[in-house]
């Protein structure tokens, strides 16, 4: 089994310890940045601006793995990565079909990474038809929106149905799972087959960041 990703979400870090919680988390060999974009529309809440996620990238030179939960992503996706995002992730939720076509020929021509995020009760057949085009897809533990809730165990079965589908397709798109994720909840995906975790308030708030990382990873 491949080792696992851990994506480190700062959304709950203050902005004035953002930089040494980023001097820690590099030194610690983090494996990606996750950066969560907010609209105030997709859903109640505004975080950083693309010029931070620049800023970040041009510092850090980091893996960073675009959160959009904003309205039109189709707009906006090109953008991030050509700002300098590996991977653009975007809601299922806040798009058509049509606009989830465009936006995936669009982005293909950046040659990054792109996803698709799927809400707590969003069934996964709904992105079957996409998964060829897709080198992750996000399931979320918790309701977009905020940092430090508390993960919702609903999630671990999409994972285990989602891990099945993918691997009875041969296909290579990795699984992704975004907020709750503790050393229990970071277990239990891991078992039930995801690659690739988001860890924020749990990390960030450590006082032992290193060995609470290499816990999240299983090893
Ligand atoms: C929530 C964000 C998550 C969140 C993860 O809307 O997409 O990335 O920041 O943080 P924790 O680990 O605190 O849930
Ligand atoms: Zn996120």
């Amino acid at each position: 089994m491949s080792k696992t990703i851990i994506a480190l979400s700062i959304l709950n870090v203050n902005v004035f310890e953002l930089d040494s919680v980023l001097k820690k988390a590099v030194k610690a060999k983090i494996d990606w940045l996750h950066f969560d974009m907010m609209d105030g529309y997709f859903v109640k809440n505004f975080s950083f601006s693309l010029n931070i996620m620049k800023q970040i990238k041009e510092r850090y030179n980091i893996f960073i793995d675009t959160h959009l939960m904003i309205t039109n992503p189709e707009y906006h996706a090109v953008q991030f990565a050509n700002a300098g995002s590996n991977l653009v992730t975007f809601h299922f939720e806040a798009c058509s079909y049509s606009e989830i076509t465009h936006l995936l020929n669009e982005y293909s021509y950046t040659k990054k990474r792109i996803g698709i995020v799927l809400n707590i009760n969003t069934k996964i057949s709904q992105i079957y038809e996409y998964l060829p085009r897709l080198d992750v897809v996000v399931l979320m533990g918790v309701e977009p929106g905020k940092g430090g809730q508390k993960f919702n165990e609903k999630v671990l079965n999409k994972i285990v149905k989602l891990k099945e589908y993918i691997q009875k397709n041969n296909l290579k798109t990795l699984i992704e799972v975004d907020g709750g994720i503790k050393i229990k909840e970071a277990r239990l995906c891991r078992e039930a087959g995801a690659d690739i975790l988001v860890a924020g308030t749990f990390l960030t708030k450590s006082d032992n960041f290193s060995s609470d990382l290499l816990k999240l990873k299983g090893q």
